[in-house]
């Protein structure tokens, strides 16, 4: 017998300003017909004025505890995975964990970029395997619009803001592809293309937050290559196939890679959710926000197999092979 992490709730919020590519064409020099070409983003959520990213975690926190019937004395740890931090320091986890209202237990923030909620769910799922806990909040916010350069149309066209969360609760496993729960998860980063995606600016730089910049060409060509690596050693390492994947649910960066990936992997295009149409590229948010919407909309079933996989920033990249 061994201790797995089995997802219990999931949760997510989005802003209510919904910003279509028509309306982003009025005031950056783009079409819809290029971003949906290109991308097959149509639409993004915008955070409104004095909405942070604590706000959104906060929401998609609750949706998840709520899910899982958990009450947050039940809960024993809270990571939040974001690039944009209500503020330098504390952590955001901080303010989320005041809100939730379960002071005591450790709350931390996860910087890997669009790879953070997979980073955070590697970590919680650690700390559960090792017995330190036996439940955590694991969620992934982000208001990227915040720091986005508006004039720089090749980039700020392909982001969004938002928020997703899962609870991790510990159970028995017998220590097979069989048992629900996270069944591994696989971390990688190299810093030598620190500078193909990164904010040109930081505490210690400059004393700004910087605005985002990207190599978007750079980017996707090491996407769809670390992307298919880190899903076979996922599905390799459970001793499973892709074919006894049931569902796809990959960071949500352009459609572009998700069909790659899948067609490279052997997946076929109706296994996989996809939600950048909506939602946009939201970093640490988007596979729990995507996991949310397959589990909601019904298509995701407990039981059923769950391949993650993300790239970003740093670079980093990683997997995780779930039994829902
Ligand atoms: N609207 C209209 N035209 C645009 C545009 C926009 N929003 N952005 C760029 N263009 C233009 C460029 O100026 C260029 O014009 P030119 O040929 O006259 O110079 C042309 O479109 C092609 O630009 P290019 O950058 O070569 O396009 P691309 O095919 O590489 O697509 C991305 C650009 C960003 C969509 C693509 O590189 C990509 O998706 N990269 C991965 C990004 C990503 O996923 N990042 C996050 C990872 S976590």
């Amino acid at each position: 017998m061994i201790i797995r992490s089995v997802m219990t709730g999931v949760g997510s919020y989005l802003p209510q300003n919904v910003v279509s590519n028509a309306e982003l064409s009025k005031r950056v020099d783009t079409t819809d017909e290029w971003i949906t070409e290109r991308t097959g983003i149509k639409q993004r959520h915008i955070a409104a004025e004095g909405q942070f990213t604590s706000h959104l975690a906060i929401e998609a926190g609750r949706a998840a505890m709520a899910m899982a019937g958990m009450t947050p004395d039940k809960l024993d740890m809270l990571i939040v995975a974001t690039t944009t931090p209500d503020n330098t320091f504390p952590a955001t986890a901080a303010k989320v964990q005041a809100a939730i209202g379960r002071p005591g237990i450790p709350a931390f923030d996860v910087q890997a970029v669009c790879s953070g909620w997979i980073y955070a769910l590697a970590t919680a799922d650690n700390f559960i395997k090792a017995g330190q806990v036996k439940s955590a909040l694991v969620i992934g916010a982000e208001t990227l619009s915040r720091f986005l350069d508006w004039t720089d149309r090749s980039s700020c066209v392909l982001f969004g803001d938002g928020a997703g969360a899962v609870v991790l609760q510990a159970a028995q496993g017998q220590g097979t592809s069989a048992d629900r729960g996270v069944l591994s998860t696989h971390l990688h980063s190299d810093g030598r293309y620190f500078d193909i995606l990164q904010a040109d600016g930081g505490v210690s730089t400059t004393q700004t937050t910087g605005l985002l910049r990207m190599k978007g060409k750079e980017v996707f060509r090491h996407a769809v290559v670390n992307l298919a690596e880190t899903a076979r050693e996922a599905v390799d390492a459970n001793g499973v196939t892709f074919a006894d994947v049931d569902w796809l649910v990959p960071h949500q960066a352009n459609s572009r890679i998700l069909d790659s990936t899948a067609e490279k992997l052997g997946i076929s295009p109706d296994k996989v959710i996809i939600t950048v149409d909506k939602h946009a590229n939201t970093s640490a948010a988007s596979i729990p926000l995507a996991l949310n919407q397959g589990v909601k909309d019904g298509r995701i079933k407990p039981g059923q197999l769950l391949l993650m996989e993300t790239m970003g920033g740093g670079f980093t990249w990683g997997s995780a092979l779930v039994r829902f």
